[in-house]
């Protein structure tokens, strides 16, 4: 199929993570959405992308894997084919990057630790551990909220739900942040390091398997290295996988909504006071934050056919690009999509994703937003930034890496 490609504006690259970094995305987003709904990228790697912009499109895409595939094969589920292979060497047998039938199997696997009956009983100890955070920092009047809240909570629980010891968890932390922020200076320290953590945490891995396997407890791990598969227990490799992306996908995701979170109620304080005035709110609010945030800035598809996409040729082998940092702002769905409000409701958003690969870890990572705020309005109500903030230089996280907060502390 020869490719026909809307005119489009030559300069733009949406894969360069200095837009992300720049938090200029959200304009752009908007234009592209109304000019070139789909839109063709060519790209520095000689291969493009089609860049999906539109909610409904979004939605259609994500609910068609067998037009549109995950899978590892057809190139992995970020812009850039050597990213993947390179960097999440890990995540090569992961749920993430399959099809149907496949990807059902492994799904259902996973599924039965993030049941609602599951995720409820976590409730009390998230709250334990929000509240010894908070207690931390309650008489400082001021603190850096990314490494002293915000990364702290998701790499705790996490590491809670996998059976890894509390001690251990900032290695969990260190080995996530190098696999997934390769573009951003801090984070990604050389080609080298990456590699070493991705063994050592391949070697961790390993290690708590056999531990699990000798004295199985009630924890992830336990389930995983007991899990059959058509009658055979799950392979080492698969394992390694399902380690590697819950510990990705349960931690940089969080993180990011609470610091986003956290910004987006004091740039709009009237808000801020709604929720405090009205508490009840709060579990509404952190499915807008996450709206607002779009903690995974895209997740790509390849076309497995030649096809046609709300009106524009897509060739087999295309890479196809979902930006749901665009699909959640856009008008034709949202109203005033441009407004943070905390009690929306209607439209679910596309922070999770939608279809097959719809988030497994939502009501895990809502809970631990709500919680958070919970606690954090209650306590300390004028929590607000007080020096520059330093957002992730990527075009696969909206990350932030420092921000700093000053606020009434307690007596
Ligand atoms: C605000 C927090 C989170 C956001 C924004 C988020 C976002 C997403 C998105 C967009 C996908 C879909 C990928 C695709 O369509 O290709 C996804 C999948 C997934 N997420 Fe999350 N996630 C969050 C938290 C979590 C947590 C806490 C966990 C678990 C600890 C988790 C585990 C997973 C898993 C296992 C998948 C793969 C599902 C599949 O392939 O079927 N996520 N997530």
């Amino acid at each position: 199929m020869t490719r026909e490609e809307p005119a489009a504006p030559s300069r733009v690259d949406l894969a360069d993570p200095g837009i992300f970094e720049r938090d200029a995305a959200r304009h752009l987003f908007a234009q592209l959405r109304q000019e070139h709904p789909i839109w063709w990228n060519p790209g520095t790697d000689g291969r493009g992308f089609w860049s999906v912009l539109r909610y409904r499109d979004i939605v259609a895409v994500s609910k068609n894997p067998r037009l549109f595939s995950s899978a590892r094969h057809q190139g992995g589920h970020r812009i850039h084919d050597e990213v993947d292979a390179e960097i999440t060497q890990g995540l090569e047998a992961s749920m993430l990057s399959m099809d149907p039938p496949e990807h059902n199997t492994h799904r259902g696997m996973v599924a039965p630790a993030f049941t609602p009956e599951r995720i409820r009983g976590l409730e009390a100890r998230i709250r334990a551990r929000v509240t010894s955070l908070l207690d931390r920092i309650a008489h400082q009047g001021e603190c850096e909220f990314v490494s002293s809240v915000a990364a702290e909570l998701p790499i705790q629980v996490i590491a809670e739900l996998l059976g890894v010891p509390q001690e251990d968890r900032l290695r969990l932390f260190e080995w996530s942040n190098a696999l997934i922020g390769e573009d951003d200076p801090d984070m990604r320290k050389s080609a080298g390091h990456i590699r070493q953590c991705s063994k050592d945490m391949g070697i961790y891995a390993l290690k708590l398997w056999r531990e699990r396997l000798r004295r199985p407890g009630d924890d992830l791990v336990s389930m995983l290295a007991g899990t059959e598969i058509d009658g055979e227990v799950m392979s080492i490799p698969r394992y390694f996988a399902t380690f590697f992306l819950l510990v990705i996908a349960g931690n940089e995701s969080v993180r990011n909504s609470i610091s986003g979170g956290l910004l987006a109620l004091s740039q709009h304080p009237a808000q801020r006071r709604r929720l405090i005035e009205e508490p009840t709110l709060i579990p509404l609010a952190a499915k807008e934050i996450i709206r607002w945030v779009s903690p995974f800035l895209h997740m790509r598809r390849t076309a497995t056919e030649d096809t046609v996409l709300s009106g524009q040729p897509i060739a087999k082998g295309d890479k196809v690009v979902l930006w749901y940092i665009s699909g959640n702002f856009d008008e034709e769905v949202f109203e005033h999509p441009e407004r943070f409000d905390v009690a929306r409701s209607g439209v679910p958003h596309l922070g999770f994703g939608q279809g097959q690969h719809y988030c497994l870890g939502w009501r895990l990572a809502e809970l631990q937003l709500t919680v958070l705020f919970q606690e954090l309005l209650r306590r300390f109500p004028d929590m607000e930034p007080c020096g520059q903030v330093r957002r992730v230089r990527s075009n696969f996280v909206n990350g932030i890496k420092e921000l700093p907060v000053r606020f009434t502390p307690e007596r």
